[in-house]
């Protein structure tokens, strides 16, 4: 990587589509993984806070924040359910890496392409932890932007290969059975929840609705079952009936963001949940039995993207698929920044006014 100082390495999203095509998809999943969960073994090395989140009666903009005290991460993220009907995403993302030792950042990437990586890897290691012993068949109940991701995520880290997708939107679930094409499901499209979730042994929920929806109710959810609910991430926004939390042990990544965004925003504040970090790191149980029902009640916390941020790196020094942008300013003596303006007037012909007005 270059030594300039005023250089950062950026990954476009071209470059990000290109180390993605060149890894692999599901190596690129299975390697991710395993950075969140080694970052996840050492969870107590890292600086935590709920994400800042700015709310708008359309949608939410976030930082989320982290450090492990070497380095320093944090994401940009937007959701914006209706966003899909002018043509946008409803989920955009960039994200940095700096170094806490002078504060200089080492990377900037899109993080769009990423964070559906991230989420797909995410969701995907805890059911290695929750979901029953070597799951075939996954209902998945919302089939945009993050749904291709998850499907192929649990493919390569647990082996799932039938898929019962169901969206409000029937032209969604055709792109996504079209894009899963020939990668080895055997992909059923259903004509409601209810019709998605028979025979599944893991429930996926990514529907994107600024309320309190209700995609999965009390009835559909047997005995045995792993719950991936990642759709409810924001306050006033969950996918679940109350009632399936109450017969589900309820696992979260970190709990103070959880109980804001979460499912669990639906329950008592002191109701018990366990980490996610525990189970991984063996200092807590993950699935005991075969009628319990698990739930992940996901919505995504800035380690998850420290540890894709962190891949990435590591991924550019072999395989150069970054440019460099002059982000940071670089005087030849430090605090001369001024003078280097002054230095770069004489050549831009606009600026000749400046220079003659200060001789
Ligand atoms: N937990 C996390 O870490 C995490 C990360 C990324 C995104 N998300 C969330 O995941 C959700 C999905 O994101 P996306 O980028 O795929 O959004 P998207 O807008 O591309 O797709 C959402 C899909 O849900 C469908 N849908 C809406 N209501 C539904 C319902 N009642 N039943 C069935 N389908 C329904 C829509 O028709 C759409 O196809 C969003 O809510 C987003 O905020 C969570």
């Amino acid at each position: 990587m270059s030594e300039k100082l005023n250089v950062v390495p950026f990954v476009s999203v071209d470059h990000m589509m290109k180390l993605v095509l060149a890894t692999g998809v599901e190596r690129f999943l299975i390697e991710l993984a395993a950075y969140i969960e080694e970052d996840f073994r050492r969870w107590e090395c890292f600086d935590k806070t709920p994400r800042v989140a700015s709310h708008s009666a359309e949608g939410v903009i976030e930082l989320m924040p982290t450090s492990d005290g070497e380095t320093y991460g944090f994401k940009y993220v937007n959701g914006h359910p209706k966003n899909t009907r002018s043509g946008r995403q409803t989920v955009t993302a960039f994200g940095v890496l700096a170094d806490v030792g002078n504060g200089y950042p080492m990377l900037l990437t899109e993080m769009t392409i990423l964070t559906a990586l991230r989420t797909a890897a995410m969701s995907a290691v805890a059911a290695k932890y929750l979901a029953p012993k070597k799951p075939r068949t996954m209902a998945m109940i919302g089939n945009g932007a993050q749904s291709e991701f998850q499907a192929i995520a649990f493919k390569a880290i647990l082996g799932v290969d039938k898929l019962r997708l169901y969206d409000i939107d029937p032209s969604a679930t055709a792109r996504c059975q079209k894009n899963l094409a020939g990668m080895g499901f055997e992909i059923t499209a259903c004509t409601s929840s209810q019709e998605a979730v028979e025979g599944a042994e893991i429930v996926t929920t990514v529907t994107a609705d600024k309320q309190c929806a209700t995609i999965l109710t009390d009835n559909m959810v047997g005995p045995g079952i792993h719950i991936n609910a990642v759709g409810g991430d924001c306050p006033g926004k969950t996918e679940l009936h109350r009632d399936i939390l109450l017969r589900s042990d309820i696992f979260v990544e970190y709990p103070p963001q959880t109980r804001i965004e979460g499912e669990i925003q639906q329950l008592d504040p002191d109701h018990p949940v366990i980490e996610l970090w525990q189970v991984i790191a063996g200092t807590a149980p993950g699935r005991s039995g075969e009628r319990q029902i698990t739930l992940f009640d996901s919505v995504g916390f800035a380690i998850e993207d420290f540890s894709a941020l962190r891949y990435v790196r590591d991924r550019l020094q072999q395989t150069g698929l970054y440019e460099e942008l002059d982000l940071l300013a670089d005087p030849d003596e430090p605090r001369d920044l001024f003078g280097m303006i002054l230095r770069a007037a004489k050549a831009v012909p606009m600026a000749q006014p400046l220079i003659s007005a200060i001789g």
